[in-house]
């Protein structure tokens, strides 16, 4: 189903701001997510990721981000990406569908 945009912009901000930014390309902790959607995994020009995001070789779209989110670690084993992970089904629906929305802007 799909998520609903404000829910999701909440848990960007709580969740993901502090390392992510979507509105712009400055890096942070993490490499920006504007454009994130369609993009390949660890393409982000001069972002200087582990070796375990840059191998990975997906791209990123509402399938992988949703099974990518649930459990970081388990995606991509290896990567510095410390995030727990949204457990729960619908706040990554919601969170995804702000991505979709935001990282094309
Ligand atoms: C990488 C999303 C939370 C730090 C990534 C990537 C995505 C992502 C899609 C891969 C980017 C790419 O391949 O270009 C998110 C979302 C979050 C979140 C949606 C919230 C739910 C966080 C937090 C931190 C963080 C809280 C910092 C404590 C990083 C770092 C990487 C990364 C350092 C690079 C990983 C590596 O090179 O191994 N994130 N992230 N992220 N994120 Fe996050």
């Amino acid at each position: 189903p799909e998520g609903d945009y404000e829910k999701g912009k909440k848990i960007f901000k709580q969740r993901c701001s502090q390392c992510h930014n979507i509105d712009s390309l400055a890096t942070k902790t993490g490499p920006t997510l504007n454009g994130v959607i369609g993009r390949k995994s660890g393409a982000v020009a001069g972002y200087d990721y582990s070796g375990a995001n840059k191998a990975k070789g997906v791209e990123w779209n509402r399938e992988t981000l949703f099974e990518y989110l649930a459990d970081p670690k388990k995606y991509i084993p290896g990567t510095k990406m410390v995030f727990a992970g949204l457990k729960k089904a619908n706040e990554r629906a919601d969170l995804i569908k702000y991505i979709e929305v935001e990282a094309k802007k």
